[in-house]
C-alpha cells in the first residue's frame, strides 16, 4: 500500500483522484494518508486564521449584500495590526517588502460567514520605474520591448506622478471571480488619499503573479 501510494507521488500525479475541500480550499488526494495528514494540518489552522472575530474600533470603509470591507492602518492597535501579519505569512506571501510602509493601507474583506476571504496591501508610490524595476532577465531589452512587455500590467508608465501602488492582493480560492478584488481595488482607490478619488490610470501593479497580471489587465482596461 505505502509503496503504490509513493509511486503516485513520484509520477507527479498529486491531481489523480484528487479533490479541493469544500472549506479550506485545498487540493488533496483522500486516498493518500500523506495528503490527508497534510491536510488536516492545514485546514483547521487556515480556518483559524481567516476568521474575523471582530473589533472594537473597526474602520468599514464599504458594505455590500455578501460582506463588508475594513481598512486596517499601520498606526492601529496591535491586535489589528498582528492578524494583517498573521495572514499575510499564512497565505504564503513572502515577506513583504513596502517601499514605504508607514503609508501601507491593508483592506480587508469579510464576508457574511465572518471571514477574511480577501486582502489588499496598497501602499503610495512617488515613481512608476519602482515598479517596473525588474530581475536580472529583463536587463538587455531596449526600452520599447520593456514597456511594451509590461504594458499590460502595470497600467501606468509616467515616472514622477503620486501612484497607488497595489503591493498585494488576495482573494481566498473558493471565493474567486466574484468581483472581491474588483470591489477591494475600488474602495481603496475611493478612500486611499483623503478627499481624492484615484482613477485606474493610476494604480501600478508591483510584482504581480500570473493571475495578477490576468485581473490587473482586465481591472485597468475597463
Ligand atoms: N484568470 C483570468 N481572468 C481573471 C482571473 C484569472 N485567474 N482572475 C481575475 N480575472 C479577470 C476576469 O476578467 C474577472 O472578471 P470575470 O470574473 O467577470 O471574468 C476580473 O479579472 C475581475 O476579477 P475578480 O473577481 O474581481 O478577481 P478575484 O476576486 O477572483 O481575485 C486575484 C483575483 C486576486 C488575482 C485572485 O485570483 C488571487 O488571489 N490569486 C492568488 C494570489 C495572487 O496571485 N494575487 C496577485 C498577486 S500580484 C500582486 O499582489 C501585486
Ligand atoms: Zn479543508
Amino acid at each position: 500500500k505505502q509503496s503504490d501510494n509513493q509511486l503516485i507521488i513520484d509520477a507527479g500525479q498529486k491531481q489523480f483522484g484528487a479533490t479541493t475541500c469544500g472549506s479550506c480550499g485545498m487540493l488533496y488526494s483522500p486516498d493518500s494518508p500523506e495528503d490527508n495528514f497534510q491536510h488536516t494540518q492545514f485546514h483547521q489552522r487556515f480556518l483559524d486564521t481567516i476568521k474575523f472575530v471582530g473589533w472594537k474600533k473597526e474602520r468599514v470603509v464599504a458594505e455590500f449584500w455578501d460582506g463588508k470591507i475594513i481598512l486596517v492602518l499601520p498606526e492601529d492597535p496591535k491586535y489589528a495590526t498582528r492578524k494583517v501579519v498573521l495572514e499575510s505569512s499564512e497565505l504564503g506571501f513572502q515577506q513583504i517588502t513596502l517601499s514605504s510602509p508607514s503609508s501601507a493601507k491593508t483592506y480587508l474583506f469579510i464576508n457574511s460567514d465572518r471571514m477574511v476571504v480577501g486582502c489588499l496591501v496598497a501602499e503610495s508610490i512617488r515613481q512608476a520605474y519602482r515598479v517596473l524595476e525588474q530581475p536580472a532577465k529583463d536587463k538587455d531589452m531596449s526600452k520599447e520591448d520593456f514597456m511594451e512587455h509590461h504594458r499590460a500590467w502595470c497600467c501606468s508608465t509616467v515616472p514622477e506622478k503620486a501612484l497607488f501602488g497595489v503591493s498585494r492582493i488576495w482573494v481566498f480560492s473558493l471565493m474567486r471571480r466574484k468581483s472581491i478584488a474588483t470591489r477591494l481595488l475600488d474602495t481603496a482607490r475611493a478612500t486611499f488619499i483623503y478627499g481624492g478619488h484615484l482613477t485606474k490610470e493610476e494604480i501600478a501593479f508591483s510584482d504581480p503573479t500570473p493571475q495578477g497580471k490576468l485581473f490587473a489587465t482586465k481591472y485597468c482596461g475597463t
